[in-house]
Formats: structure tokens, sequence, C-alpha cells
């Protein structure tokens, strides 16, 4: 069985994101597909010092180890698929979650290579599509399928009670859910190899670096 990864990106365990992970994962129970919740927590989270120890490191580690980037990478190795929630801050998601994910996704690439993803994001009125399209990059940049649904993946409300009030937000989230074992399900019946992947031909549009 596979084990999609369900990450809230908001410091509220128990908030507007948390109510959309919970309407995914009911889902994909009724569907046969395992969860993981995996809460980014209020603890600060340090943004990504271009050091590049997790390319020397032979295990390849975020040299921060004193917050959540390490426990997240390690139960992303763990499951087959990932969704992120955040809440909209400012137009864009939360900054602790970029803040986790520009450090994730650098340091543990390999985790997350080629499993299909998602995110949803919750916001009061407005910024929910720019939110979207920020965490949808980081996706589209190693080769995750990005799973979508019927709209742009989004709730509405400051409180729970709001978001389970927003019958459409929620009928995305079921759709995506549903979509995304979908995927899982025909992955795991196909058996079929991964794609293959070409040397990275890295340039800054001039000249190999
Ligand atoms: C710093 C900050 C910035 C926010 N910016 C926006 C915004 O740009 N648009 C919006 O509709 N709501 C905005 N909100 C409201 C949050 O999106 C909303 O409270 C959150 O999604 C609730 O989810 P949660 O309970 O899981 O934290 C903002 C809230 C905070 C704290």
């Amino acid at each position: 069985m596979s084990t999609v990864l369900l990450l809230n990106g908001s410091p509220h365990a128990a908030g507007c994101v948390a109510t959309g992970i919970e309407e995914l994962a009911r889902t994909f129970a009724a569907e046969g597909v395992g969860v993981e919740r995996f809460h980014i927590g209020t603890r600060p989270v340090r943004g990504c010092v271009a050091c590049g120890a997790c390319k020397k490191n032979a295990d390849g580690k975020c040299a921060f180890d004193d917050d959540v980037c390490n426990v997240f990478t390690a139960a992303m190795r763990r499951c087959d698929a990932l969704i992120v929630g955040s809440p909209v801050y400012y137009a864009g998601p939360a900054g602790a979650l970029c803040a986790l994910l520009d450090r994730a996704f650098y340091s543990a690439t390999d985790a997350f290579a080629g499993k299909p993803a998602a995110c949803f994001v919750n916001c009061r009125r407005g910024g929910a599509s720019a939110a979207f399209d920020r965490l949808n990059k980081y996706f589209a940049i190693v080769r995750m399928p990005i799973v979508t649904s019927q709209y742009w993946n989004s709730t509405h409300g400051t409180t729970p009670d709001e978001v389970r009030r927003d019958k459409e937000g929620l009928q995305t989230l079921r759709t995506l859910a549903r979509q995304m074992a979908h995927l899982l399900n025909c992955r795991e019946r196909a058996d079929l190899p991964p794609p293959t992947v070409e040397p990275w031909e890295r340039t800054n549009f001039i000249d190999n670096v």
C-alpha cells in the first residue's frame, strides 16, 4: 500500500490547514491509501545559508540538525507521495514552510524526485493562486508528477468551522486525494521502471558551470 506524506505548514496544529489535511486523510482512507501526517510546528526553522555541506556530507543531511528539516526528509524517504498544505501569508506560502522546503528539497532531492506531489493553500480572502503557484515550483524542478484537481487547490476561512463550510474547497481536496490515489494505484500495478534520467546539463545559459 502506498503512503502519502501530508505536511501541515501552518503553525496551528488544529487550524484551517489541518482541517484540509483531515479531509484528504479521510478520502485517502476510503481509497485504500495510507497517510503519514507531519506538522511543521512553531519552533524556528532556519533558512538555507547555501553552505553546500549537504552536498559533501555522505548522508546528504542538512548541516543544521536542530530543527524539523532532517526529520521531515526522513519521513519523505518513507513515503511514496507528498501533499503540502500552507496558510497564505501576504499572497505566498508561510515563510517557515518555504524555509523548510528550500532546505529539504536542496539537501534531500532524491527523497522527493519522481514521487507524485500536490499542494493546497488556505486563506481568508486573497493570494491563494499566487501561493499555490509558488509551492508547485518545488515539485516541478525535481520531476515530481504534480497531481491536479477540479480547481486550483484552495480552501477559505480563518477558523476550521469556516473551512468546513467551504463546500467547494473541500470537494477540491477530495477530488485531489482521489486523483492521487488513482495515480499511486496505477503506478503500483504497472510495476514499470522509472523514466531514464539524463545527467544534468547545468548551465547559466552561456557555459557549463
Ligand atoms: C502574517 C499573515 C499574513 C496573512 N496574509 C494573508 C493574505 O495575504 N491573504 C489572506 O486571505 N489571508 C491572509 N492571512 C490569513 C491566513 O491565511 C489564515 O489565517 C490562515 O490560512 C489560517 O490557517 P491556519 O488556521 O491553518 O493557520 C494572513 C495571516 C497571517 C498571520
